[in-house]
């Protein structure tokens, strides 16, 4: 049973690669590497221990997609291709759109075409907009903040059409909060080269050095200590999700959305005093004005993924420090 993982080697791709070719899955990669590194590759089968399959191209090229398609004939389809700055997605929507929409319409043409069965869709608590926490997965909002979070949305919507003229096709969406660290071996995670917008690899390259103090954003949010709450989870957490998914989805018809993250919000000044505490490391940072676009809180409702999918996250803030920084130091190494 082949799945073939559009975006694998990027950050949360590489890591579920990892664990569905760790768990017997045979799985082929589909990646341009525009927005990841081949060198994620030599990470994943050092963990594994097994030979990376993966194929490379474009795929907003649906006779490329569907060449693929026809050369691996995967019955199960994990699609992590996107775009995802928030930022970005603001100063750049058709980039966003282009990208993000037409590689989710031509894994469907494609699934269509080649009678792949299952579609698990890497999708974002960004669709839930400025929602109140915690976000239960029946609170879509009617508008996101961004073109990121809108791309989302349509995808969502894409794949629910989709089964409905479609009904043999069967969907797992799987709504993300904040991922963050890597793999407890540090030969695979978020990488702090090239334009970095997220909070863990930066509190990661100011430890290591690399950059100035880190911004805090805003003091003045309605939380507890004033700055911005997140719904952080374990990248690893991230994995197994999808790895329950794809046995969710043997016994279950339809289209399923489910929530990924821990139930707990955590704010940017926890984060940096975890990273501290737990790596020895100073970070310094100031604190300046908010950022456009962001939201004071954003934190999950984990219960249907506990109690449907048979899931929930086991890692917790110190796993999650203690990881990111493992990879940073590593990667600084250049191991590969
Ligand atoms: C987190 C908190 C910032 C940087 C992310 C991804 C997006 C999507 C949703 C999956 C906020 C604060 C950050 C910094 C800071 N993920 N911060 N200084 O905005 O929640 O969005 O999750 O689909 O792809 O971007 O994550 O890490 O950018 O910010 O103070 O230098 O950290 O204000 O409160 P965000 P983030």
């Amino acid at each position: 049973m082949t799945v073939l993982v559009a975006g694998g080697a990027g950050y949360i791709g590489s890591h579920t690669v990892t664990e569905l070719m760790s768990r017997g899955f045979d799985v082929v990669i589909a990646d341009d590497f525009r927005g990841s590194s081949r060198k994620t590759l030599q990470g994943i089968e050092a963990i594994t221990g097994k030979r990376c399959l993966c194929w490379e191209g474009d795929l907003r090229d649906y006779d490329s997609v569907s060449a693929a398609f026809s050369q691996w004939r995967p019955e199960t389809v994990i699609n992590f291709a996107a775009y995802k700055s928030i930022g970005e997605s603001v100063e750049e929507p058709l980039k966003y759109y282009d990208n993000n929409l037409r590689v989710m319409i031509n894994l469907c043409r494609a699934m269509e075409e080649h009678r792949a069965e299952r579609m698990i869709f890497s999708s974002s608590a960004t669709v839930y907009g400025s929602g109140s926490s915690p976000m239960g997965e029946e609170c879509q909002a009617s508008e996101t903040l961004n073109p990121y979070g809108e791309t989302k949305k349509i995808c969502e919507r894409i794949l629910m059409d989709f089964n409905r003229a479609h009904p043999s096709k069967d969907v797992c969406i799987l709504r993300y909060f904040n991922p963050v660290g890597a793999h407890s071996s540090g030969l695979i995670g978020e990488s702090s080269e090239g334009r970095v917008t997220n909070l863990m690899p930066l509190i990661c390259m100011t430890a290591a050095g690399k950059a100035g103090p880190l911004k805090v954003y805003g003091q003045d949010y309605p939380t507890p200590d004033g700055t911005g709450v997140r719904d952080y989870i374990h990248v690893t957490d991230v994995a197994a999700g999808h790895v329950a998914a794809m046995s969710f989805l043997k016994e279950h018809k339809g289209v399923h959305v489910f929530n990924l993250g821990t139930g707990r919000g955590i704010s940017v000044l926890e984060m940096i005093k975890a990273f501290e505490r737990v790596n020895r490391v100073k970070v310094p940072y100031k604190v300046v004005s908010r950022r456009p676009g962001d939201v004071a809180e954003c934190y999950a409702s984990v219960e249907k993924a506990e109690k449907v999918l048979g899931w929930r996250a086991r890692l917790d803030i110190e796993d999650m420090v203690r990881d990111a920084w493992r990879f940073e130091t590593m990667e600084q190494q250049d191991v590969f």
